[in-house]
């Protein structure tokens, strides 16, 4: 089994993002230096319906490992039953959604509405854990509350911790924010203060440096990296490389094309041609990013009917030779 102190003893967290992060781009992220993988999003009452779709959401390979399946929800039994529904794939931890802010998910009373009812909170957290105790370990991922009037990060992560987590991880945003306005570190700080189980950091490290420095302002145990790691997957090994001590890698225009291809070539083991070439897309927004010409090579993909034709457009894009 894997120790606690793996998971969140200074490691770089690949965060959650439902449609991106599936398996092939988490593998792509963890050969890019990513050491903790989780699952996008899987509703609990799918799963134990056992919803075809839901289950190709939260398979995941060996080389994924350590490896967390992320369910959400909101009546204590039916995530307890996901959850142990989950343990057939022998995940080595299991991991509670308590932030997401989408009105679809809170209108059900799951996700970040979870703030909000923290006996249900509290009873959920009881009722997994004594469903998974023994076999994996157990997280909450939550925001620094529902808006800037109620921010009960604190006692919302305390409360989970004598729930029964094992570890907690905070995106510092309310629910309000959604995705936009700054994320607040000093809510990671203040929560670390008062824990004693490891707490992972996330919300707006979107450079190398600023894993190094949400480090420094919270005293976190680990990061974890959502949107910086769209079309930069080696953020990982360079967020590393500059713990280690030293200068990172700059990305080079072979580095760049090998990770597209690679991209690419990984999905199409787990998908469709047809389903592939699409997700590309917004991928590759995210890839060419930045790069001088770039515009009209992400119109020529958006009008690509093949992942052939997405190759052969980019090896002839000037967008990238004059990286
Ligand atoms: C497109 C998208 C999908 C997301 N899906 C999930 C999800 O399935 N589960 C989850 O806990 N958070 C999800 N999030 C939130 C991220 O995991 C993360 O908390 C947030 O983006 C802040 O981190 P970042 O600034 O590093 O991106 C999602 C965010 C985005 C932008």
């Amino acid at each position: 089994m894997v120790s606690l102190k793996d998971l969140t003893c200074s490691k770089l967290w690949l965060a959650p993002l439902a449609g991106y992060t599936d398996s092939a781009f988490r593998q792509l992220c963890k050969l890019h230096g990513a050491e903790i993988l989780v699952s996008e999003m899987v509703s609990a009452d799918g799963l134990i319906r056992d919803s075809k779709k839901t289950i190709q959401f939260i398979r995941f390979e060996e080389a994924e490992r350590p490896f967390g399946i992320q369910i959400f929800g909101s009546e204590p039994d039916v995530i307890a039953r996901g959850a142990e529904f989950c343990l057939r794939f022998k995940p080595n931890f299991i991991d509670i959604n308590m932030g997401c802010p989408v009105k679809k998910v809170v209108r059900r009373g799951a996700g970040s509405a979870l703030m909000n009812d923290l006996q249900r909170a509290a009873e959920i957290v009881k009722k997994v854990n004594a469903a998974v105790r023994g076999s994996c370990l157990l997280g909450v991922k939550f925001r620094s509350g529902w808006n800037a009037a109620s921010l009960n990060y604190r006692d919302f992560g305390l409360l989970l911790q004598d729930s029964g987590a094992d570890f907690l991880c905070l995106h510092a945003r309310s629910q309000a924010q959604m995705f936009s306005g700054e994320a607040d570190w000093s809510h990671i700080a203040e929560l670390k203060k008062v824990l004693s189980i490891p707490l992972i950091g996330n919300g707006d490290i979107r450079c190398p440096e600023d894993a190094a420095k949400m480090l420094a302002a919270t005293s976190c145990d680990s990061v974890m990296i959502g949107r910086g790691a769209l079309g930069k997957p080696w953020i990982f090994s360079q967020i590393r490389q500059l713990w280690d001590g030293g200068d990172y890698r700059p990305v080079t225009r072979d580095l760049l094309l090998e990770t597209i291809f690679s991209h690419i070539d990984l999905a199409l083991r787990y998908k469709p041609e047809r389903v592939v070439y699409k997700e590309m897309r917004s991928q590759l927004c995210f890839y060419t990013k930045g790069l001088v010409g770039s515009a009209e090579l992400r119109q020529q993909i958006n009008r690509a009917e093949s992942t052939a034709e997405i190759k052969q457009l980019i090896l002839a894009s000037e967008a990238f030779s004059l990286l």
